[in-house]
C-alpha cells in the first residue's frame, strides 16, 4: 500500500520579506517531504503566503499602493524562498488566488448553513501584529509580548463562529488521538486551553475591505485567520494535478506563536464544515536572536538568503536541523552557522569524502573493489533509527544518528590507518577491504543525509562512482556500494569561505 504524506508550512504574511525564522519551517517541511519520498510514500508539500491581513493593507497604504498591487510586488521575494532553499514544494498558494477565495466562501457558507455562525458585537484589544484579540492577561505592561506594540481597541458588529459548541468534540478528538499534536507538551498546552473553556470568535470584519467577502453578507470580509487556515484544504481543490483531495488530511508544521489557531480553531472549523480534522500538527519553537524571537517588528533578523549566498544552501538546511532539537527554541547566530559549517560539514563530512576518494585514487588507481569484510558500523540500524526519528518529526535526532555514523567512519580511518597498510604488500587485501568499507559507509551516509543535504548527497555519490538518482532509503544498508572505477580525489564539498560582513 502506498502511504501518503501531505505536509504544510504556515502561509507567511507578506507585510515584509522572509527571515531565517520563515526559512526554518520551510526547510523542516522539505526535509520531511524528501524523507517520505525516500520511503516511497506519495508526497505533497504546500507553502505560500497570507495576503488578506490588516497589516498588509497598512504597509501597502504606507507605500501608496493598493493592497493587491503591493502583494503582487512583494510575492516574488516569498516565491524565491523555497526555490533558494532547494525546497520541493508542489504548489505555492496565495490567498488572493481565485480558486482559494472561491473555496473559502464555499467553506464558510457550509459552516453558516450548519448553524454555527451568528451575529454579535465584539469589543476588545486587538494586536495587528498577531491579527488577534488579546486579553489583559496576555499583555505585558499593556503591550503584546511578541510584537512589543500596544494593541488597538476594536469594536464592531461581526459574524461569530460557535467555537464553544465544539469543546466536547475537540476534547474527544484529543483523547482519541494522543499524538494529534506533537511534541507532547504542546498537546498538553492545547488540550488544557480547550478544557479551560472556549469562547466563540469573530470570523468577519466590518471595517475592512481587503479580504474575501462573506458570502451571505458581502459588506463584510472574512477575518484573516478564517481565510488563511482554509488554504491547507483549498489548495487541493484547485492546484494543478488530478484528485489532489486524496492527500487530505494534512500534517501541519507551525511555530508556537500560532498554536491556538491551528490546534483549536482549525480542527473545529473543519468539523463544522464536515471535513476531516488534520492528521497531525507539529509545533516547533522559535529561533531566537539575542534571546528574543527573531521578527521583523523587533528588527533582529537574519536574512536566510545571505547565509545561502555565503555558505551554500545545504549548510543553511543543515544548521536549521542541527541548531536545536526540532520543537525547542534555539538561540541562533551567524557565528554559530560558521562554526558548524567548518567543524561539522567541512571537517567531519567533507574531509572524509576527500580522504576516501583520494586514497582510492592513489592506492587503487581509482578502482573500487567490492569486498565482504565486516563493516565498522551497522548501516541497517541507521535506517531503522531514521524511520523512528522521522515518525516523531525528530529531524534533529535523525541527523544526530547520521552524524554518529560520520564520526564512526572518521574514527575507522584513524584506527585502520590505510596509509600504513599501503606500505605493506602483504596487507593489500586488508587495504582493499578498508577502502570498500569507507566507500560503502559513505554511500549509505550520502543517501541517508540526502533529505538534509540534497545538493551535496549526489555529489558524494558521484565522487564514489555510485548511482546518484535513486535515493531510496533501502540503500541505507551494509554492502550497498557497487564496484566502480575512475574515482578521483574529489574537490572539497564545503570549501573555505569568507564569513559574511553583514549577515545580521
Ligand atoms: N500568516 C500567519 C499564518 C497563517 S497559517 C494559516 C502567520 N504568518 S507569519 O509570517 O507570521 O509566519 C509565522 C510562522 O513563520 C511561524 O509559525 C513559524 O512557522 C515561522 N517563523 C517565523 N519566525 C520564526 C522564528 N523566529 N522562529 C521559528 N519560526 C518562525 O503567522
Amino acid at each position: 500500500m502506498v502511504m501518503r504524506f501531505y505536509v504544510t508550512t504556515p502561509i507567511y504574511y507578506v507585510n515584509s520579506t522572509p527571515t531565517l525564522g520563515h526559512a526554518y519551517t520551510t526547510i523542516a517541511a522539505d526535509i520531511l517531504t524528501r524523507h517520505h519520498r525516500q520511503r516511497g510514500d506519495e508526497t505533497y508539500f504546500l507553502t505560500g503566503v497570507d495576503e488578506h491581513a490588516d497589516k498588509v493593507a497598512r504597509v501597502a497604504a504606507e507605500q501608496g499602493l493598493a493592497p493587491q498591487e503591493y502583494a503582487d510586488k512583494i510575492v516574488g521575494a516569498w516565491q524565491e524562498l523555497p526555490r533558494r532553499l532547494n525546497a520541493v514544494n508542489d504548489f505555492f498558494i496565495r490567498t488572493s488566488d481565485d480558486g482559494h477565495k472561491r473555496f473559502v466562501q464555499e467553506f464558510l457558507q457550509r459552516i453558516y448553513d450548519n448553524g454555527d455562525v451568528y451575529q454579535d458585537v465584539y469589543a476588545g484589544w486587538y494586536c495587528v501584529g498577531c491579527e488577534a484579540f488579546k486579553t489583559e492577561a496576555e499583555l505585558v505592561d499593556g503591550r503584546c509580548p511578541d510584537h512589543g506594540t500596544e494593541p488597538e481597541w476594536l469594536e464592531e458588529k461581526n459574524w461569530f463562529f460557535r467555537l464553544s459548541a465544539y469543546q466536547d468534540r475537540l476534547l474527544q478528538l484529543y483523547d482519541d488521538r494522543p499524538d494529534f499534536v506533537l511534541p507532547s507538551y504542546r498537546y498538553n498546552e492545547a488540550r488544557s486551553f480547550i478544557a479551560g473553556g472556549l469562547r466563540d470568535f469573530s470570523i468577519s470584519r466590518a471595517t475592512q475591505t481587503w479580504g474575501v467577502p462573506i458570502p451571505w453578507d458581502p459588506d463584510q470580509v472574512a477575518y484573516v485567520w478564517a481565510d488563511a487556515l482554509v488554504n491547507y484544504r483549498s489548495a487541493l481543490s484547485y492546484a494543478p494535478g488530478e484528485t489532489l483531495e486524496r492527500f487530505w488530511p494534512a500534517v501541519h508544521l507551525l511555530a508556537k506563536d500560532i498554536l491556538r489557531f491551528h490546534c483549536v480553531y482549525w480542527p473545529a472549523l473543519l468539523l463544522s464544515a464536515g471535513e476531516e480534522p488534520p492528521r497531525q500538527l507539529f509545533v516547533h519553537g522559535y529561533l531566537n536572536f539575542d534571546n528574543r524571537k527573531m521578527s521583523k517588528s523587533l528588527g533582529n533578523v537574519i536574512n536566510p538568503l545571505e547565509l545561502v549566498d555565503v555558505y551554500g544552501v545545504d549548510a543553511v538546511r543543515f544548521y536549521a536541523a542541527r541548531a536545536t532539537t526540532f520543537g525547542q527554541d534555539a538561540n541562533v547566530s551567524v557565528d554559530d552557522v560558521r562554526e558548524r559549517y567548518e567543524r561539522e560539514l567541512a571537517n567531519d563530512l567533507g574531509n572524509l569524502v576527500s580522504r576516501t576518494t583520494a586514497m582510492i585514487a592513489r592506492y587503487r588507481d581509482g578502482v573500487l573493489e567490492q569486498t565482504s569484510a565486516d563493516a565498522p558500523w551497522d548501516a541497517d540500524a541507521l535506517r531503522g533509527r531514521l524511520v523512528d526519528a522521522f515518525d516523531r518529526y525528530d529531524i534533529t535526532g535523525g541527523l544526530d544518528e547520521i552524524w554518529l555514523a560520520v564520526r564512526r567512519l572518521n574514527q575507522y580511518v584513524e584506527e585502520s590507518a590505510p596509509w600504513q597498510l599501503a606500505k605493506d604488500e602483504a596487507r593489500s587485501d586488508e587495504l582493499t577491504a578498508v577502502l570498500y568499507n569507507l566507500a560503502d559507509g559513505l554511500t549509505a551516509i550520502a543517501v541517508a543525509v540526502s533529505a538534509y543535504l540534497p545538493l551535496s548527497a549526489p555529489r558524494i555519490l558521484d565522487a564514489l562512482g555510485q548511482p546518484s538518482v535513486d535515493l531510496s532509503l533501502e540503500r541505507v544498508r551494509g554492502s550497498t556500494a557497487v564496484a566502480a572505477s575512475g574515482i578521483e580525489a574529489s574537490a572539497p564539498l564545503f570549501p573555505r569561505v569568507e564569513p559574511p560582513a553583514v549577515a545580521a
